[in-house]
């Protein structure tokens, strides 16, 4: 293959930029090295991919023309999630845990989760008061984490869950950190220094966090819950192929998976809407008066199929990812596509942030407009936000649920406002391998909102 334009600094040169400035980092290379991009001088090569063309044809390509690196973030993540997770796995045993774990995903499902959200939001919404600020990252992460627990383990209350909850959030806040980030990309540096060091204090937490899951599954085993819709329960009743179910490893290593993945990327979503809708007035002022008009108790279903809530949702996951890049693919035997040819072991990053970018695709891409999502359709590569294919992310329409109820619940009940000082275009930062915005951010609830019966007729 003729080699690909692109910066051949090694790794360690060009490691400081993609950390701490990613969206810099990312869009300075499109700029001199257009869509299809390499990184590094490394054979096989690193390529980043930003023509939906290509990563249409990478989605659509057969599961066993990629695999997951066995090495480096691969690692860096087997720490905090186990060698059994979904993320980690390849192949066949890829293919049975995501089909042991996808049934609590789909459709019927998701009518369920519905009331336990709104229910959850309102609960988390007690604490808010007239005039007193609140951390909107903190308040976004105490919502999520008690959604995926209610939603994982069935649990909402109790020692265990309390428990839980604590450790989960002291465990993801220590890894949330921008810094925290060389600990992933550079697992050499996941080094127990005693309990006060950054990775001894993580080291700690985590163990205690894999005993309380651990009790947790022991528990169900032995009383089984039969009625029980929530995941843990069904991915214990779960069997394969070969009527084989999943062993108290594999089950651990998902569980924490599904906690992990499930709260922090909602609530960085969470966090940016709320943003978005209370800097642009006149995306407040739309959102509101389409809920308004559902009157003063609407059906959770009903709030979800909103076409503007819907839009919000979209163009916030637009605009700044929570992933700035899908996955990595590695190519497991030399492919063509698109006349891009793809040699064995070259690493492809599909790089999200870049096609939310481009501007054939979204016009003035650095503005936050929902209404782009009402006048055209986009294809699974132009907007991906969950990534695509094979490793699609299975929380998608568990998370587009989660957050249009969330935004809609909070909406309906407070007028919120944001302080002076983030009344301008924030731009977002690192969070472990993900983008979120600035921790600091807050909001102020002004007063509580009262729908009028008649604005359901309006
Ligand atoms: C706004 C929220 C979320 C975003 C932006 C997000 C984004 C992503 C992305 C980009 C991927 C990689 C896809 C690829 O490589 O093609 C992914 C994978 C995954 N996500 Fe999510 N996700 C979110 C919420 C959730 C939730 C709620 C869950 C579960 C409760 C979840 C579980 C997973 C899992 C298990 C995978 C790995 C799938 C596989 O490798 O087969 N995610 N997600």
């Amino acid at each position: 293959m003729a080699a690909l334009p692109g910066s051949k600094a090694p790794f360690w040169r060009r490691a400081p930029k993609l950390i701490l400035r990613p969206l810099d980092y990312f869009e300075d290379n499109y700029r001199r090295y257009g869509s299809v991009f390499q990184v590094g001088a490394s054979s096989p090569p690193s390529i980043y991919v930003a023509d939906p063309v290509v990563i249409q044809g990478i989605f659509q390509a057969d599961a066993a023309q990629f695999h997951v690196p066995a090495q480096n973030v691969g690692s860096g993540l087997t720490f905090l999630l186990g060698n059994q997770s979904l993320l980690l796995l390849d192949g066949e045993r890829h293919r049975r845990h995501r089909r042991l774990l996808m049934p609590p995903f789909h459709g019927d499902r998701m009518r369920a989760y519905g009331d336990v959200i709104c229910t959850l939001t309102q609960q988390a919404m007690a604490d808010w008061h007239p005039g007193q600020a609140f951390n909107l990252r903190a308040a976004m992460q105490d919502i999520t984490l008690r959604v995926i627990l209610k939603a994982v383990f069935g649990l909402a209350d109790g020692d265990r869950y309390d428990r839980l909850r604590q450790l989960l959030s002291q465990l993801l806040e220590g890894l949330g950190t921008p810094l925290s980030a060389f600990f992933i990309f550079f697992p050499g540096l996941q080094r127990d220094l005693g309990p006060m060091s950054p990775w001894g204090r993580f080291v700690r937490i985590k163990a205690e966090i894999d005993a309380l899951i651990y009790a947790e599954i022991d528990d169900r085993r032995r009383h089984p819950h039969p009625d029980s819709t929530d995941i843990l329960s069904l991915m214990i009743s779960a069997r394969d192929d070969q009527g084989q179910p999943l062993s108290d490893g594999e089950l651990h290593d998902e569980l924490m998976t599904l906690l992990v993945a499930g709260h922090e990327t909602t609530a960085s979503a969470l966090t940016w809407a709320l943003y978005w809708v209370h800097w642009l007035p006149e995306v407040g002022d739309r959102a509101h008066q389409e809920l308004d008009r559902l009157g003063p108790d609407p059906d959770p279903l009903a709030m979800a199929s909103q076409p503007y809530l819907t839009a919000l949702c979209q163009e916030t996951l637009r605009i700044y990812p929570v992933a700035p890049t899908t996955g990595i693919r590695i190519v497991s035997e030399p492919m063509t596509v698109a006349g891009y040819e793809f040699p064995t072991g070259a690493v492809l990053f599909l790089n999200i942030y870049l096609v939310h970018h481009r501007e054939d695709l979204y016009p003035e891409p650095d503005n936050f407009r929902p209404e782009r999502f009402l006048e055209r359709q986009y294809s699974a590569a132009e907007f991906l936000p969950f990534g695509g294919g094979h490793r699609s992310c299975i929380g998608m329409a568990f998370a587009l649920m989660e957050m249009k109820l969330v935004l809609a619940t909070v909406l309906r009940q407070w007028d919120l406002a944001l302080p002076e000082r983030d009344r301008r275009l924030l731009k977002p930062v690192r969070r472990g391998l993900t983008l979120a915005a600035p921790g600091h951010l807050q909001l102020v609830p002004t007063a509580r909102r009262v729908v009028p019966p008649q604005a359901a007729f309006a």
